[in-house]
């Protein structure tokens, strides 16, 4: 059986105080030893205080992008030392907005998931098709093109230590989701690329999460899919009422 995984993207939302708030409000709402996996990912700046907020809850904080050196002349950049240092046990690869608006390709999201695999964080790897994409049936092609690019040349036992992300791009922030059934398509899909490119157990084991328009409304009929095995949630992951409402799904 696969761990269910419920993770927040907080995006470019809550500042210091607001992130406070929010583990105050959300702590309560979840049980101390809970069903699935947790995982919210604040902005950087956050992080510390988010780690801090958490600490002693089952939720795992993240961030949302990192750089793949180790250190350096990279003005604006943060490095996976620095995330772990402020407490961070994972990192949001190639999310489909650091791919449109900041250039990121399958080769940079290679680069990223080996230095979180160096740092022992925890790489939550997204992929995804676009609306023009689906539209013109290149959805496994496009999978297929992230899957091998963003994984090369991981050994076996790296990629059993990541987490996938399918979300495709028409589905976020549009309020349209994908329907349960295309996105276990989409999961069925990877799982096969799995197979294929590591062996059948890995396939076996590696979590899949959905992203896209996720809401306390949606999350059951999401989770009924046995390919389906957690949820990337952005806008509602703001609100502690109904990100836990999804977390308890
Ligand atoms: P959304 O975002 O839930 O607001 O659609 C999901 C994501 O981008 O991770």
């Amino acid at each position: 059986m696969r761990r269910p995984v419920i993770a927040g993207n907080w995006k470019m939302y809550k500042t210091q105080e607001e992130t406070r708030a929010f583990f105050e409000a959300f702590k309560p709402l979840v049980p101390a030893t809970p069903e699935c996996d947790i995982v919210v990912a604040p902005p950087f700046i956050s992080l510390a205080i988010a780690s801090a907020a958490a600490h002693g809850s089952p939720i795992m904080i993240a961030a949302q992008n990192a750089h793949w050196e180790r250190e350096g002349a990279f003005t604006g950049e943060i490095s996976m030392r620095m995330i772990t240092d402020a407490g961070g046990k994972a990192v949001l690869i190639g999310h489909s907005e650091r791919r449109q608006y900041f250039g990121e390709t399958d080769e940079s999201v290679n680069r990223k998931v080996k230095a979180a695999l160096e740092a022992k964080l925890t790489p939550i790897v997204c992929v995804g098709e676009s609306l023009a994409q689906r539209e013109s049936h290149l959805t496994h092609s496009i999978l297929k093109r992230q899957f091998e690019g963003g994984l090369d040349a991981l050994t076996e036992h790296e990629f059993s230590r990541i987490l996938l992300a399918y979300e495709p791009v028409w589905a976020i922030g549009t309020g349209k989701t994908a329907t349960p059934e295309m996105a276990a398509d989409a999961h069925r899909y990877l799982r096969e690329l799995a197979a294929t490119v590591f062996s059948p157990s890995q396939a076996a084991g590696i979590r899949i999460l959905y992203g896209g328009s996720v809401k306390p409304d949606n999350i059951k009929g999401l989770m009924a899919q046995a390919e389906i095995d957690g949820a990337l949630v952005g806008g509602a992951s703001l609100d502690a009422k109904s990100f836990a409402a999804i977390v308890n799904f």
